[in-house]
């Protein structure tokens, strides 16, 4: 088997119901956050952590995603004899950002649905899991930090993140004990169990699993053996708590800020946060929003 991980699977056949009506006609994987659609912004963090080959799970109406990593002759010829060098840069880079492969996922029956679909482009390796929803801003890519744990132990690793007990029913949720890792003991866990969005008085911990997934071929078997949980779907967090009946998991606290942009609130905040800080409009933005009568 390989052992390195070298593809990124990112289901993007959702809905996008909570976006309605934007993504009545586009779906919500395109949506921009200033100027890059939220997609692009998973599709870098796998290729700044080493992971080239992209595999997107697509579904009805998605077309204007494969559209977007693939080569726009007529916006380019255009860029060109208007002489729009950085933008011709720009729109090039994600064209030839990636090596994607498309696979359709025919009814949205959930997440883990969406990653069995992937199960004859991964083949038997180790692959990843990126879920677009959650963008994460972090000095070492999240996807990155879970690779080195991966390297390491060769075993699934989930990214994890502490969230308020009155949120927690939102995400899979993890009883986990913590194990020593690179001198300290407060990053890393062994995972014992996994319940998909439990009640709040039934979470075994306040710590969630955000869409960073290092996983290995098992979990595909896993996938097929269980029954649909939560919102009658077949969730990912139910293959993995089948999986770890016959191996051990792992999560990671990884370090970096996660914006939940598949939520409008949170989707604002990472605007506003991304705006900021980029060099070309962060100046600009800040004055504006200093003026404004809050
Ligand atoms: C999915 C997963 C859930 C995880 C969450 C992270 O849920 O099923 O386990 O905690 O992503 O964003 P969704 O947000 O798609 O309902």
């Amino acid at each position: 088997m390989v052992e390195k991980v070298r593809k990124a699977v990112f289901p993007a056949a959702g809905l996008g119901t909570r976006f309605l009506p934007a993504t009545k006609a586009q779906p919500k994987e395109m949506l921009a956050l200033v100027d890059k659609p939220l997609i692009q912004y998973g599709v870098e963090e796998a290729i700044h952590s080493g992971v080239h080959n992209i595999i997107i799970v697509t579904g009805r109406g998605k077309s204007a995603i494969e559209d977007h990593f693939d080569v726009s002759f007529e916006l380019e010829h255009l860029l060109e004899t208007r002489k729009k060098k950085d933008l011709l840069e720009t729109v090039r880079s994600v064209s030839d950002m990636i090596d994607v492969a498309y696979v359709r996922q025919k009814e949205a029956l959930g997440l883990g649905h969406a990653v069995l679909r992937a199960r004859e482009l991964v083949a038997n390796e180790p692959f990843s899991v990126i879920l677009s929803d959650d963008v994460i801003d972090a000095e070492t890519p999240c996807l990155r930090q879970l690779l080195d744990v991966y390297e390491f132990y060769h075993a699934p690793v989930l990214a994890l993140m502490e969230v308020p007990r009155e949120n927690i029913s939102a995400y899979g949720v993890v009883d986990a004990e913590p194990v020593g890792h690179n001198g300290g003991r407060d990053r890393l866990y062994r995972i014992r169990n996994l319940v998909e969005k439990p009640k709040t008085e039934d979470a075994p911990s306040n710590l969630a699993i955000i869409g960073r997934y290092i996983l290995t071929p098992e979990i595909f078997h896993s996938l097929e053996a269980i029954q649909p949980g939560s919102g009658g779907e077949i969730q990912l967090t139910d293959g993995l708590k089948h999986m770890l009946r016959s191996r051990p998991i792992y999560g990671y606290k990884f370090e970096g800020k996660r914006y939940d942009a598949g939520d409008k609130l949170g989707f604002l905040q990472a605007t506003v946060e991304f705006a900021l800080k980029r060099h070309d409009l962060g100046e600009a933005f800040r004055d504006y929003l200093k003026h404004l009568a809050l």
